[in-house]
């Protein structure tokens, strides 16, 4: 029977229903009564409670499961039973299997540990419910991304991690040994992305990022994944529309995919049903003026946002937020400036609802040769290095630009969990690299 069963899955149980199957797991929760056990088993995919009756099963399974601790690895042939009052609406009754190896006092138990406990356990944590819900909605995220610009006609080109120069000011730069030289981990995919637009038109890069960020914060980590869209013959108005449909599409396809995972964390789904375009959009000024008005703002006019800043400017939306026209003082060399009041940069941050902050950054590109290489001096950057990023404005220049996505803090954002390490599998902080 056990060599028979067809095997399944928990989250494709539905199909199952009234068959007997194979199911290969791990124990999350084990209760015992004389001659009954009910196994919480976890295979990945969810969570099922397996019957185990004394008098259904060989003896020695049945001893074996109750030697069994947490996290103990099993494999159970039983049947599909419908029961409304199931989490998922099946349970199974189990007749044979084998526990394949009984572990003992797993380290995590479902009482409450501090964050540092958990966070040193990272390879055992990312088992648990809650972990189990965020990194399935991370997923979903991403394959919505990915859907998305495939959709549009978007090509995936990678940027490389190793870079020669820097892309987002050099105080967070990541030096390392390249073999007689020093090399950078990158900051952003976004200079090459550019010159993979300028060759194949609507690009996007989507890899892993480094920042030496000092701060210690819930939304900052040393190692983050980053989407990078770059559009060429597009303007600013075009990228913020690119930004505004792909968050409305991805949070779309998270309710459509990941309703158990946001019933896990308690998610209040209404808040992302109200994500719809379209997206206020506010100038620095207007928002500038809001803080300067508000009486818990620290801000001063020319500075850039601050955290808290950021929350109050977006407490009174229901929808992201999208605020344009910065200061070009506080923005990256690249950013093309407005023709009309050239203090300011042709840029966007997007913010997302109840007050998490910047999931966006973006902007149209400077695209003139000599307006960009004033960029490059009065930013101290070292020409020589960015020789092959000005050819992109010497061979078939145009009007170009594009956003980057921070996905821990989107996948933050709509699961509705407060601090990004939670949002990667295994954070990278400035006080953690293990394990
Ligand atoms: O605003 P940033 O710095 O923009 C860029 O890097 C541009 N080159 C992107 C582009 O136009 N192609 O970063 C973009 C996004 C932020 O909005 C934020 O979501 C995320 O990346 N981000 C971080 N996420 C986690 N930890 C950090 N330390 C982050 N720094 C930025
Ligand atoms: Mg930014």
């Amino acid at each position: 029977m056990t060599d028979t069963a067809p095997v399944a899955t928990v989250e494709r149980l539905a199909q199952f229903a009234g068959q007997t199957v194979t199911l290969r797991g791990w124990i999350y929760h084990k209760s015992s009564k004389g001659k009954l056990h009910f196994v919480q088993l976890r295979d990945g995919t969810g969570t099922v409670q397996c019957v185990v009756f004394k008098k259904n099963v060989p003896e020695e399974l049945f001893e074996a499961i109750g030697a069994s601790g947490q996290e103990s690895s099993l494999s159970l042939v039983g049947e599909v039973v419908a029961d409304e009052r199931a989490p998922g609406g099946y349970e199974i009754q189990v007749r044979s299997g084998e526990v394949l190896q009984a572990a003992e006092e797993y380290p995590i138990s479902p009482k409450e540990h501090g964050a540092d406990f958990l966070l040193s356990r990272r390879h055992l944590w990312l088992r648990s419910r809650r972990q189990w819900a965020i990194m399935r909605i991370r997923d979903a995220v991403v394959t919505a991304l990915r859907g998305f610009f495939a959709e549009r006609d978007f090509l995936c080109i990678d940027s490389p991690m190793f870079t020669p120069n820097a892309c987002e000011g050099t105080s967070t730069l990541f030096e390392v040994d390249y073999f007689d030289r020093h090399a950078f981990l990158t900051q952003s995919g976004q200079l090459y992305a550019e010159a993979s637009a300028m060759a194949f038109g609507k690009v996007y890069c989507f890899g892993p990022t480094f920042r030496a960020e000092k701060s210690k914060t819930r939304r900052h980590l040393t190692e983050f994944w980053m989407l990078e869209p770059e559009v060429a013959f597009a303007d600013l108005n075009d990228v913020m529309q690119l930004a505004e449909d792909m968050m409305v599409y991805t949070v779309g396809q998270v309710l459509e995919r990941r309703r158990t995972e946001l019933e896990v964390l308690e998610r209040d789904v209404s808040k992302l049903e109200a994500i719809q375009g379209p997206f206020p959009r506010i100038t620095y000024d207007e928002a500038a003026k809001i803080l300067v008005e508000h009486p818990e703002s620290e801000f001063k006019p020319g500075d850039d946002f601050g955290a808290p800043d950021e929350t109050i400017l977006s407490e009174s939306y229901d929808r992201p937020l999208m605020i344009t026209h910065y200061p070009v003082g506080v923005k990256a060399f690249y950013m093309k400036r407005d023709p009309e009041q050239p203090d300011k940069a042709l840029c966007v941050d997007v913010l997302g609802t109840e007050g998490v902050g910047e999931l966006i950054g973006g902007s149209q590109r400077e695209d003139d040769l000599d307006l960009l290489l004033e960029r490059i001096q009065e930013h101290d950057l070292p020409k020589e290095a960015f020789e092959w990023y000005l050819d992109l404005r010497r061979y078939g220049s145009v009007p170009h630009g594009g956003f980057g996505l921070g996905l821990e803090r989107m996948v933050g954002w709509i699961a509705g969990v407060e601090h990004v390490r939670e949002c990667i599998p295994y954070p990278r902080t400035i006080y953690r690299i293990e394990p």
